[in-house]
């Protein structure tokens, strides 16, 4: 007899999302099979310069994930685990593409873990024909006029060449 049952987990899946991308997506979407609620975390972060305001950050990811049914946006300021258990979250899900992505989230996920030893860091590793795409190459490419449709959703390369002046 199973005598562990538990509310499923609700994974937080922090990041810029400066735009969201299709590399975003495939995490996003694969975690949702997985976890009870997946938030997605739109960082407001002070520290970095964004092409896209916070708002409209969160619109976006609202616009593309909307046929997830367990998938929330929210934004968040401050420190990562605090916000994740606010919000009742007991798992960080992060997007791996090669190993270079594990050598930056390794130190952040031990000091996370020092901070909120309850809150477990999940890794995913990225979908193979993800694995090149970063939200930075997007935007360089877009701004000199290159195509960026297989790299994210429709409604991100629209608003993306508006703002970029390619529209
Ligand atoms: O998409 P990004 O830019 O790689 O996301 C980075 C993000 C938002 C996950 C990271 O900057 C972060 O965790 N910010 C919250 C502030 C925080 O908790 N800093 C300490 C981490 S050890």
């Amino acid at each position: 007899m199973v005598t562990h049952m538990q509310t499923p987990p609700i994974a937080y899946c922090p990041g810029s999302f400066d735009p969201i991308t299709n590399g975003h997506l495939d995490i996003i979407s694969r975690a949702s099979r997985v976890f009870g609620t997946v938030i997605v975390a739109v960082a407001e972060s002070a520290q970095k310069e964004f092409l896209f305001a916070l708002e409209e950050r969160v619109e976006l990811c609202r616009t593309v994930c909307a046929h997830l049914p367990n998938v929330e946006v929210q934004s968040f300021s401050g420190l990562l685990v605090e916000a994740a258990s606010q919000a009742g979250a007991s798992v960080i899900i992060k997007g791996l593409r090669q190993a270079l992505d594990l050598s930056h989230e390794g130190p952040m996920t031990y000091m996370n873990r020092s901070l909120r030893p309850e809150i477990e860091t999940v890794f995913m590793l990225s979908s193979p024909e993800c694995t090149y795409i970063s939200s930075s190459l997007i935007k360089w490419v877009c701004s000199m006029g290159g195509e960026i449709e297989a790299q994210v959703p429709a409604a991100v390369a629209q608003r993306l060449r508006e703002r970029l002046g390619k529209a």
